[in-house]
């Protein structure tokens, strides 16, 4: 058996494990959980207790166990060193342009098997910096690439060739090559986003090099389709399972992900930037890397890291240019 294979089944497994295997959780508690739009252990796990006490009518002790009994099921936390360094083995790295920004995503871009989200205002360069990626994986790996081809889902009509065709030009290589190494699909809606995964998929294993995957945005689809407060619960749940069929795509074929997500405002925030990101803790669990964009000073913007599993909380200034994002304007 395939080693992948092995993985796929290890997951599936995994992913019937039932909300009641939960220590604390019985039948009665699951089934309020599944009429919010708590189906698996994912969505417990990312729970805060407070709410899952609220939620189910239990104590707040009760409810810090049930998720902490969660996570434990689905190993999120530690792994033994021996398998860390393993799935950390070949990872690969695509430079942003900016090596203030790389240094910010740890010293050399965003990795692969991982899933990077930049989230900002209209303007703030999240779609600019895709782009960027795009062309960038391209270089061979001494240059910061990672000698791929890139795939772009736009959700909103926001993919460019002249802009590619100019950063190309900006870097010295051939525009139209560099052109026909990016894959593009318009994604009309949340069910067909989730299908192109598949499509991905397949494209990998016919032989397509990709190495990273840009999606603009993550959830503008997801937002504009489930309006209603009460289908918030249901869009949280599409999300997440979207979330993870991504992060196994990153795993299995060592690619990137790049995705970007809009911001709403926040109005019970009363200090600081008002706006949080369109899907909450859901999106937040499942970003290895999560930045938040905004304008700066003199045209310059700033990169902001926001909970990162290993690196400190930290800010890069960057530019968007002709030429990409840079270090310089
Ligand atoms: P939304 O998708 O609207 O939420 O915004 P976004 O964060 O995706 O913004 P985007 O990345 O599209 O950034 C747009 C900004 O990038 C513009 O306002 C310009 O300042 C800058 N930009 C875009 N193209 C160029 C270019 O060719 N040269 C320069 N110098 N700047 C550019
Ligand atoms: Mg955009």
């Amino acid at each position: 058996m395939a080693k992948s294979e092995a993985k796929e089944i290890k997951e599936e497994k995994e992913a019937e494990t039932k909300l009641t295997d939960v220590p604390g959780i019985g039948p009665g508690i699951a089934a309020k959980l599944e009429a919010a739009g708590v189906y698996d252990l994912m969505g417990l796990a990312v729970m805060s207790p407070a709410t899952l006490s609220e939620m189910a009518g239990v104590g707040e002790a009760v409810a810090r166990k049930a998720i902490q009994a969660a996570r434990g099921l689905l190993k999120l936390g530690f792994v033994d060193g021996m398998e860390f360094a393993k799935k950390r083995e070949n990872i690969m790295y695509i430079t942003t342009g900016s090596s203030n920004m790389n240094n910010l995503l740890g010293g050399r871009g965003i990795e692969t098997k991982s899933l990077t989200e930049a989230y900002g205002a209209f303007g703030s360069g999240k779609t600019q910096l895709g782009l960027t990626l795009a062309v960038n994986v391209q270089l061979p790996v001494e240059k910061g690439g990672a000698n791929g081809k890139a795939v772009f889902i736009d959700t909103e009509g926001t993919f460019r060739p002249e802009r590619i065709r100019q950063i190309a030009e900006g870097m010295g290589a051939n525009p139209e090559k560099v052109l026909k190494n990016i894959l593009v699909a318009r994604a009309f809606n949340s069910d067909h986003q989730m299908l192109l995964v598949d499509k991905i998929n397949e494209m990998v294993k016919e032989g397509e090099p990709i190495k990273v995957v840009i999606i603009d945005s993550l959830t503008a689809h997801f937002r504009a389709e489930f309006t209603g407060r009460g289908e918030l619960a249901d869009r949280q749940h599409k999300l997440n399972k979207y979330l993870h069929s991504l992060m196994r795509m990153a795993e299995m074929h060592n690619l990137a992900i790049y995705v970007t997500n809009q911001v709403m405002a926040n109005p019970a925030m009363m200090f600081g930037d008002p706006t949080t990101a369109v899907g909450g803790n859901i999106v937040a669990h499942a970003s290895t890397y999560r930045m938040y964009l905004r304008r700066g000073k003199q045209g310059s913007r700033v990169a902001k890291l926001i909970d990162s599993p290993n690196l400190p909380d930290n800010e890069a200034q960057f530019f968007v240019t002709e030429k990409g994002v840079k270090d310089e304007g």
